[in-house]
């Protein structure tokens, strides 16, 4: 069993952001999340396609590797337009939350379409049945343990018991499909989301604040592990 760590550039230092990537990638990040929010969907504005495009070429662990896959958790309605954006700037993952979308299986299949990984967002009241038709297209279900908008906000509890279910729908499909939870998570309770069956943690807060970033990265991964 692994866990992987996606620190939330959201709480990065927006003025040196492709160092910032460099950085926690050298303290052992797994992924890049990358939070595009809209003043719409929800309400704070960060980031867009250009940005994201700008910090690709930072997120390399060195010749011979893979790139680092960026995440990118789109908080923004509609979301379909900027799906080819975020695709040709570089995206790995492209999730969004369903309220955003008028055609759940069309956003997935458009991402798809563009050979980038489909992921469904989930936020705290949103039910689990949004999963029905839909999960056997997706490459990831992501699970908010905050409501979207800010980095650094309280862990939601409610978040386990539907991370669990979740857990036993992706087992029961068979596939292949990452479970990841956003939102309030840290040392605290990083055994908890990942004993309930989260197999990627991201994390804002956690990582940046402090600035020892491989410290924070390690602490996560081996609580998450332990
Ligand atoms: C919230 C974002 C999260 C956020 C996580 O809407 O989707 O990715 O940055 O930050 P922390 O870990 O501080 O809750
Ligand atoms: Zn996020």
């Amino acid at each position: 069993m692994s866990v992987r760590i996606a620190p939330s550039l959201l709480s990065a230092d927006f003025a040196r952001l492709g160092d910032e990537v460099s950085a926690v990638i050298e303290a052992g990040a797994d992924l890049i999340h990358f939070d595009v929010m809209d003043n719409h969907y929800v309400p704070n504005l960060t980031v867009g396609p250009l940005v994201c495009q700008a910090i690709r070429p930072y997120a390399v662990r060195g010749p011979g590797h893979e790139p680092v896959p960026i995440d990118v958790h789109l908080m923004v309605k509609p979301v379909d337009a900027l799906i080819p954006m975020f695709a040709q700037a570089g995206a790995s993952i492209i999730s969004f939350h369903p309220e955003a979308s008028e055609h759940i299986d069309r956003t997935v299949q458009l991402i798809r379409s563009h050979g980038v990984k489909a992921g469904l967002v989930l936020n705290p009241a949103t039910p689990l049945s949004v999963l029905d038709h839909v999960l056997d297209q997706l490459d990831l279900v992501l699970i908010m343990s905050v409501n979207p908008g800010f980095g650094g906000q309280r862990f939601i509890e409610s978040a386990l018991p539907k991370i669990e279910a979740v857990r036993r729908r992706i087992e029961a499909s068979g596939r292949d499909i990452w479970l990841e939870v956003d939102g309030g998570v840290n040392a605290d309770n990083a055994a908890r989301v990942a004993a309930a069956g989260a197999d990627t943690l991201v994390a804002g807060s956690a990582v940046f604040t402090g600035g020892r970033y491989a410290d924070s990265i390690r602490t996560l991964r081996e609580r998450a592990l332990a």
